[in-house]
Formats: structure tokens, sequence, C-alpha cells
């Protein structure tokens, strides 16, 4: 009887050891994970790539200058894992027109963007009253922003031409910035008479992920840089806004670092690329017009970085500004852009965006739709025409939309 029973468990046993490789979560399959280096990195690049990430990942303390306002502690503090931002972290631009009639971003009051958060024993910023024009944000995806980069500036300008003389309604524009001090132009950039076209941010408003860097260290961190040695102005305290840390608080070896970084994240692997209803969809992406704007292929001039060089890539982004309408427009300016003029938004990791934002998925520029359905309703102003091609779906035709969409 006995022996009965110690065979009986060891039976149970070995059922439930040779079971339990289903009932532990597995471990996320490569192709659904996005922290990974494009293809190619030599040994050396991959090293450097590795210590961007660390330094992407590296929440900063106030010895090392997170001071004295900030609104997050750590770039992944709102680029979650590399993937888009909560609403719950956006941010806030500001700013008001002058008499004569230009936009001011309000520098001497703390702009363009609050700081809403302050370490101990500080007052954080809050939005100047005489500010009448605002701008949330939500962070987007970061990856593949190196092919993104490589884009040559002609490409753009081909693709205004393109859409401005054979495409009914779609007028797409590029963003004319003045570059900072240390804009370092490459071959892929033409100047027009000291500006330069912006291709990163929702309204295209930075030249290179150089400038992007810089910027998101001092003003989304409060970290001041090689680049940029001065600690965002707090008005609340004008007198008392710097902290005792001397500048500049990181140097170019962190922003190379992360430049290089933010460069070399490859785009996401398609996931059910080749399910029926993918094919589908993705054929009604491109019969309804949306290929106008979310261009699916573009193609990278010769980079330094080989891995970048000549490359043929899918972000579904033109990179220009379209007027998206009265429901989109914030009314804030940003260079060319006006307030309902938005850069396209890659749709690379769109399937991936709710594992980044607490499982429900945040879609446009401050997260207002919660649904595919919902972002592709809020379309108007150069879209309205193939949004109507849209509403006229069926709901399975709109299911396969929706599946080619989720499978990217
Ligand atoms: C407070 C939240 C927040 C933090 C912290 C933050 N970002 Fe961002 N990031 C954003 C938002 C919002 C945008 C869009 C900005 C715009 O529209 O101009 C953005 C844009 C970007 C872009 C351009 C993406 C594109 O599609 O054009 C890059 C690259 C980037 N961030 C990198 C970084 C790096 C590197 C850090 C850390 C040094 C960082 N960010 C910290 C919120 C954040
Ligand atoms: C006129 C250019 C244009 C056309 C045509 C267009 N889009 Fe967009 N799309 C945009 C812009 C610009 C945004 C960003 C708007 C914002 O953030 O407020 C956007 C945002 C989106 C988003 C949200 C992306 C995100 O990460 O939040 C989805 C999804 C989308 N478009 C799908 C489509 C589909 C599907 C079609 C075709 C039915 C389409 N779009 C047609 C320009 C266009």
């Amino acid at each position: 009887m006995k022996q009965i029973n110690i065979l009986l468990l060891l039976v149970i046993m070995v059922f439930i050891f040779s079971s339990c490789e289903s009932i532990l979560p597995k471990a996320p399959d490569s192709s659904d994970t996005i922290a990974e280096p494009i293809e190619g990195l030599t040994p050396h690049q991959l090293a450097f790539f590795m210590e961007g990430d660390e330094l992407f990942a590296k929440i900063f303390t106030p010895d090392e200058g997170l001071v004295p306002i900030f609104i997050q502690n750590a770039c992944e503090g709102c680029h979650v894992g590399d993937g888009k931002g909560h609403p719950f972290n956006k941010l806030t631009r500001f700013g008001k027109y002058d008499e004569d009639g230009n936009f001011d971003y309000m520098l001497d009051q703390g702009g363009p963007q609050l700081q809403h958060r302050s370490i101990n024993n500080y007052l954080p910023e809050v939005l100047p009253e005489n500010a009448t024009h605002f701008s949330d944000r939500i962070a987007p995806i970061v990856i593949g922003m190196g092919l993104l980069a490589s884009v040559d500036d002609q490409t753009l300008l081909d693709l205004v031409e393109l859409q401005n003389n054979e495409m009914d309604g779609i007028t797409g524009k590029v963003n004319y910035v003045l570059p900072n001090d240390f804009f370092l132009s490459e071959d892929i950039h033409i100047d027009s008479s000291g500006y330069y076209i912006g291709r990163f941010g929702k309204k295209a408003s930075k030249v290179t992920l150089l400038d992007q860097v810089v910027f998101a260290l001092k003003q989304d961190i409060g970290l001041t840089s090689d680049f940029d040695t001065e600690d965002p102005i707090n008005y609340v305290i004008a007198s008392n806004t710097s902290d005792g840390v001397p500048d500049p608080e990181v140097g170019s070896d962190v922003v190379n670092r992360l430049v290089f970084y933010m460069r070399t994240l490859k785009s996401p692997s398609r996931r059910n690329e080749t399910d029926q209803s993918v094919i589908d969809g993705e054929q009604i992406f491109k019969d309804m017009g949306c290929v106008k704007c979310h261009v699916q292929t573009l193609t990278t001039a010769s980079s330094e970085i080989e891995a970048l060089s000549n490359k043929v890539f899918h972000p579904y982004t033109d990179l220009l500004l379209h007027d998206m309408g009265m429901s989109l427009n914030d009314n804030y300016r940003e260079g060319n852009a006006k307030g309902g003029e938005w850069r396209t938004p890659p749709l690379w990791g769109l399937g991936l965006a709710d594992d980044s934002q607490g499982g429900i998925g945040y879609y446009l520029h401050d997260g207002r739709a919660t649904s595919l359905e919902q972002a592709i309703e809020m379309h108007g102003g150069e879209a309205a025409g193939v949004i109507v091609n849209y509403n006229n779906l069926s709901d399975e035709e709109k299911g396969k939309l929706y599946a080619f969409l989720m499978s990217l």
C-alpha cells in the first residue's frame, strides 16, 4: 500500500514538473521586444549601444544635477522600455503671442516647457499667468530613429512636391527651423538660408537627434550638458533656480552615447505578417490612401554607420507636417508648424504601444484616443477625404485594417 502511494506521488510530481513550462509565463518572443540594436553593428558600436541603453534607463539623482525642477528623472520615465509614454507622464509646452503677432515661447518665464516637479525644498514651476497657448504631448516610441535621421532632406522635398502636385487635398510641408549653435550639418541636410528642415518631435521642430537629446536632458530632466550649460529657469523662484552642481552636469560622453543609442535602436519585426486578415488589411490601408501620408517605404542615404547606410525601410511616415483639422488644433506654433499641423507619426511599433502604456493604447499627440478607431476618426483637415473612405468600410474590413495596424 505504502509503495503504491509513493509511486503515485512520483507520477504526480513528474506530471507537475513536465507541465511547468505551460504554467510559467513564457519569456517574451524576441520579435516582441523593441530594445534591440539594429543588425550589423561592429563590436565597438555594440558596446557603445549598451552604454547608451544604460544611460537611457538611468535614474538621475539631485547630486548629479537633477534639479531643481524637472518632469521625469530618466528618459525611460516617459519613453517606457523605448516605447510610447502614458498620458500620466505627458508634458506641457506653453507660450503666447506678443504685440507684433510673433509667437513667444516665454523663455524668460521658464518656457517653452513646464517642469512641474522639483526636489525637496524647491518650488516646482507653475504655468505663468500670462501664458495663453498650450500644447500637451505624450512620449512617442523612439525606435528606428537612426533610419529616420539618415533620410536625405531631398527625399522629403520630393514628397512635398509629389503630394502637392498629384494628391488631391494632401499638402504636406517641411518645418524650417533655425539650428542650435552646436548643430553639425551632414550631407543629408539642405540649408535654406540659415534654416534647416526639422524632422524630430511631433511638430518636426528638431533637426537632428543631438538637438532632441540635448533639449530632452535640459527640459525634461533638468540636466545641463556640454551643449547647453544653463539650468532651466523657474520663474516662481527667479533668484534661486540653479542647483549646487557645477555645470555642465553631463558631458559630451553621456550625450554622444544617448544619441548613438537613439540612432541604433532597431525597428520591431512585424508580427502575424502572413495572416490573411493582415494581408487584406494592408491592401485596404493602401487603397484608402492612408499611405499618402503614412508612406510605407523610405531609403536612407549613405551613413558613417554602415548598418544605417543605403537601407530600405518601412516606417509609415513621410516626416512631413499636415494640417489635421480643427479638433486636433492646439493653436501652438513651432517654427513653421501651425496649431493644427502635426508631423505624420511613424506607425511602426503600433501593435506594441499598449505594452508600455499599461495595457491600454493611447494614440495621437496627447494620447486622447484610446482605440485605433478613435485615432482614425479624429483625423480631419488634409486627411478628411481619406477618412470618408474609412467611414465607408464594413465592420469586417475595419477589423482587417486594425489587424494590419497591430502587426506593425
Ligand atoms: C517628460 C517625458 C519625457 C522624458 C523624460 C524624455 N522624453 Fe523624449 N520625448 C517626449 C515627448 C513628449 C516627445 C515629443 C516632443 C515634441 O513633440 O517635440 C519626445 C521626443 C523624443 C524624441 C524624438 C522622437 C520623434 O519621433 O521625433 C527622441 C529621440 C527622444 N524624445 C529621446 C529622449 C531621450 C534620449 C531622453 C532622455 C535624455 C528623453 N527623450 C526624455 C517625452 C519625454
Ligand atoms: C493627411 C495625412 C494623413 C492621412 C491621409 C492619414 N494620416 Fe494617420 N496621422 C497623420 C498625422 C499627422 C497623425 C498625428 C496626429 C496627432 O498626433 O494629433 C496621424 C496619426 C495616426 C494614428 C495614431 C498614431 C499614434 O501613434 O498615435 C493612426 C493609428 C493613424 N494615423 C492611422 C491612419 C489610417 C488608418 C489612415 C487611413 C484611413 C490615416 N492614418 C491617414 C496623418 C495622416
